[in-house]
């Protein structure tokens, strides 16, 4: 393997412009019966190549169930170790090594470590958005989608640390009366979003309704319509009989919620910081079409997790999938 692509994260090698990316992409997953799963925050393009696109949780169950020998994971650094940790014997692969998350990033695992010792009579609840080291260290693990009923499934007496994301840690911690100690991470995407510019479009547009994921913060939840992941902000738009929405989750989603909708308009939540009216997490949008392909001929960059810290991840994992 070429040095420069080891420093690089991808492959990056010349290819002919006029070659038929898609359709390449396509003779290469089944001449290696491979299958590209991605998520909903990944460029439209890539989105509509997938054999799955879902939430985490979709993904993960994907993963768990696959049947092919190559899983090509088009979504975030931790998403592909969970699928690694689900389907050992399967060779996964990610477009860009450097696609991490910065919630994960914000739970160091050694921090957390110290952390959990401190309070040893409290079992650990935490969301995916982890590294499989933090994983290992947890007793059961979640997702937006089902983080609600999997801490409403534990005893009330029993104490709870969950980690790493607050604004979900809070709003858990709202919706089900508990008192867990929350991990003080968060998401650099969904804390950025504006306040006072989401209101400023509540106004040009009072019919929309305001849509947002529970990774944003307090003020933002409070003035939205509802709250949920994004596989259940897909269906709230779907199923509502409104016909206006302005979302604050990163903005791949709009790709899947036009094309269920073609009548309804879909206002992307605009950032605090930013020039752009909509919000893109930087990581998830390393990838296209181009690092897809060079990834699956040369079967790099793959996904690898150390065999003890896997067996001990694979747990939480498990559970959380048997209690959602
Ligand atoms: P979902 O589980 O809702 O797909 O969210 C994943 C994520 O990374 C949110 O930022
Ligand atoms: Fe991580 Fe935030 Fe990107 Fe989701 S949007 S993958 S939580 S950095």
């Amino acid at each position: 393997m070429k040095e420069s692509w080891l420093k690089k994260g991808f492959v990056d090698e010349p290819v002919d412009p006029g070659i038929d990316l898609a359709g390449e992409i396509k003779r290469l997953t089944k001449e290696k019966n491979a299958i590209i799963l991605a998520h909903y925050y990944q460029e439209a393009e890539i989105q509509e190549i997938a054999d799955f696109v879902g939430d985490s949780l979709d993904l993960s169950r994907a993963a768990a169930n696959a049947s092919a020998d190559i899983i090509m994971f088009a979504g975030v650094h931790f998403m592909a170790e969970t699928a690694k940790i689900l389907a050992p014997d399967k060779k996964v692969l990610i477009p860009d090594l450097n696609a991490g998350c910065s919630l994960a990033e914000s739970c160091p695992a050694d921090e957390f470590s110290r952390f959990r010792n401190e309070h040893p009579d409290h079992i650990v609840i935490t969301y995916v958005n982890t590294t499989a080291a933090i994983k290992a260290l947890s007793d059961i693990c979640c997702t937006s989608t089902n983080a609600r009923k999997i801490v409403e499934q534990i005893p009330k007496d029993q104490k709870i640390i969950f980690a790493p994301d607050r604004n979900l840690g809070n709003y858990l911690n709202s919706l089900t009366g508990r008192d867990m100690l929350i991990w003080n991470g968060a998401c650099h995407v969904h804390e950025e979003f504006s306040l006072e510019k989401i209101l400023l479009l509540k106004n040009d547009y009072p019919d929309a309704l305001i849509i947002a994921h529970p990774e944003c913060q307090k003020p933002i939840r409070i003035v939205a319509d509802f709250i949920g992941s994004t596989s259940a902000l897909l269906k709230f738009s779907t199923e509502s009989k409104a016909d206006q929405f302005i979302v604050a989750t990163e903005s791949g989603i709009l790709h899947q919620m036009r094309k269920a909708n073609p009548g309804k308009l879909f206002i992307p939540a605009p950032p605090n910081d930013s020039t752009c009216a909509c919000n893109d997490c930087k990581f998830m949008k390393l990838h296209n079409l181009r690092k897809i392909y060079l990834t699956l001929k040369h079967e790099w960059p793959e996904v690898t997790v150390d065999e003890e810290i896997r067996v001990r991840a694979e747990k939480p994992i498990r559970r959380m999938l048997e209690m959602s």
